[in-house]
């Protein structure tokens, strides 16, 4: 594992889930750890690269030498990771820069979010909450013009591979890392992951895949691919 890998590169890691609120005491969110990417984040920082980590709501620790910001909905976590992004391209240049999505980021939100608690009524045995779309924060980081390397994650139940070809391509990503989250042994909760990793090349797509490990090894052999990717 070369330590150096990323020296003079500023990365933007988010991680965790995100909480979308339903009224003051209530939110739809979802499993994610943020383990993959506060492991990332570690990786990064010990290949020798200044680190922003924008993180939702989760029970983990900063690494070292990590500046963490925290936030709660996919909104706000869409501001902090575009405004670290463009600080982090105004500090070294687009090319030294390096977007990481680990985030599981709610896929909608509530359409209001009522101002006081939501009460249960005795004739309401079903009520209707209406959800509208999130923004896609790595999308519309990779949509600039002057945009840095995207690494994108995707976590599928079926068609892994599939899928994680398709948002590779739909997200015009740089690279995208995929794991089956049906398996009980990898993802999510998890100390441990094992990946598939793929990137656009010539016609087609190159691929990596990494053995099941500790997502602190894994997160260190992300680190080399991205690594080659800035390099070639
Ligand atoms: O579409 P899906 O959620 O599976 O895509 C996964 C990838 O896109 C991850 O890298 C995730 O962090 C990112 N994403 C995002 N903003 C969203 C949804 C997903 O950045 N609203």
């Amino acid at each position: 594992f070369a330590s150096h890998a990323l020296t003079g590169r500023h990365v933007v890691i988010s991680a965790g889930p995100t909480r979308e609120a339903v009224d003051p005491v209530r939110y739809l969110s979802n499993h994610s750890s943020g383990k993959m990417g506060f492991a990332l984040a570690e990786a990064c920082a010990e290949a020798g690269a200044r680190v922003t980590l924008i993180a939702g709501p989760v029970n983990l620790a900063t690494p070292d030498r990590v500046q963490r910001i925290d936030v709660v909905s996919a909104r706000d976590m869409q501001a902090a990771c575009e405004l670290a992004v463009t600080d982090a391209v105004a500090a070294v240049g687009a090319e030294q820069s390096v977007f990481i999505a680990t985030a599981a980021v709610a896929d909608y939100r509530p359409a209001q979010v009522a101002e006081q608690k939501i009460k249960k009524g005795d004739k309401d045995d079903e009520i209707t909450l209406t959800l509208v779309k999130n923004p896609d924060i790595v999308a519309g980081i990779a949509a600039r013009a002057e945009r840095p390397l995207v690494m994108g994650f995707a976590a599928e139940t079926h068609a892994v591979e599939a899928y994680a070809q398709d948002k590779l391509a739909r997200k015009k990503l740089d690279l995208i890392a995929c794991n089956d989250v049906s398996r009980a042994d990898i993802g999510f909760q998890s100390d441990d992951n094992a990946m598939t990793v793929f990137w656009p090349m010539g016609d087609g797509v190159g691929r990596a895949d990494l053995a099941k490990a500790s997502k602190a090894q894994i997160a260190r052999q992300l680190v080399q691919l991205l690594a080659d990717r800035l390099s070639s």
